[in-house]
């Protein structure tokens, strides 16, 4: 297969990568890190150096990937709002990284998506619930799941299908920040494990852990107030 990975100097997007490279697939990774991606380029995959919020130079970088088989957006960041002061421009930020950069990259890959491929976008379980502080990022990954669900809808006509990974906690340099006990951390070889079968086996949503998610899931039909009420309990701890 032909695949191209964004996020893929660091964490998920990497092991991804480095997994798909092993099996003998040709891997085009993105990210902005040089001297990361120059450690790509060694171990085989082919690295592309932008900056995802920059529309047009995404468009230029993408511009000559005409036969992708797979494409993982999993670029991203996270950031916390301080309970106490909301920050617009923080949250500008994580929306930008999360949400615009996504849409930039499918804008650019948008005229070359072939039938038979698959488009998939790296959201997060965390916006099944109403986590303190988590405004920003949760609510900017529970547009990406949207996005997933409305282009799977569109692009049914041009025979591409559209995943949305949602994994619990990942241990990686974006979860190293948190100061908080992080329930059923993986590794990245994990996640890329996980994320791989969703995709052999076509699931429109490759939710993981298994059990995590599930207790998310359930949670998140409970009334709104006793989400809040948990949420509120788990940040007071
Ligand atoms: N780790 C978790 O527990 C977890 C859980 C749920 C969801 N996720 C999601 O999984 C994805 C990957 O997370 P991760 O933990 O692997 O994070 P990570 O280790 O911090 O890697 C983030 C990657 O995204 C790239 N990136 C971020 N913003 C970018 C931008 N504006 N333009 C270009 N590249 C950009 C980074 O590039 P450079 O480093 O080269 O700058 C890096 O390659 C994210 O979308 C995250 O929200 C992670």
């Amino acid at each position: 297969m032909n695949i191209l990975i964004t996020g893929a100097s660091s964490g998920i997007g990497k092991q991804l990568a480095l997994d798909y490279v092993a099996q003998g697939h040709q891997v085009w990774g993105q990210g902005r890190n040089a001297p990361r991606l120059q450690a790509l380029a060694e171990q085989g995959i082919k690295p592309i150096q932008v900056e995802l919020s920059e529309l047009n130079q995404v468009r230029e970088a993408f511009a000559d990937l005409a036969d992708l088989d797979l494409i993982v957006l999993a670029a991203g960041d996270c950031e916390y709002l301080d309970p106490q002061a909301f920050d617009a421009e923080l949250f500008a930020r994580v929306w930008q990284n999360n949400v615009q950069s996504m849409a930039n990259c499918i804008d650019a890959l948008w005229p070359n998506l072939k039938p038979h491929s698959q488009l998939a976008l790296v959201g997060s379980l965390a916006h099944l619930l109403p986590f303190s502080q988590a405004g920003a990022y949760g609510s900017s990954k529970a547009a990406v799941d949207y996005l997933a669900l409305a282009l799977g809808t569109d692009l049914k006509a041009k025979q591409v299908s559209v995943h949305c990974i949602q994994p619990g906690f990942v241990k990686t340099p974006l979860t190293d920040k948190n100061s908080f006990a992080m329930p059923n951390l993986i590794s990245p070889q994990q996640a890329s494990r996980y994320i791989r079968r969703g995709l052999v086996k076509g699931k429109a949503r490759i939710n993981f852990p298994g059990v995590f998610s599930g207790i998310l899931h359930a949670l998140s039909c409970l009334p709104a107030r006793w989400q809040q009420a948990l949420c509120q309990r788990l940040a007071n701890k």
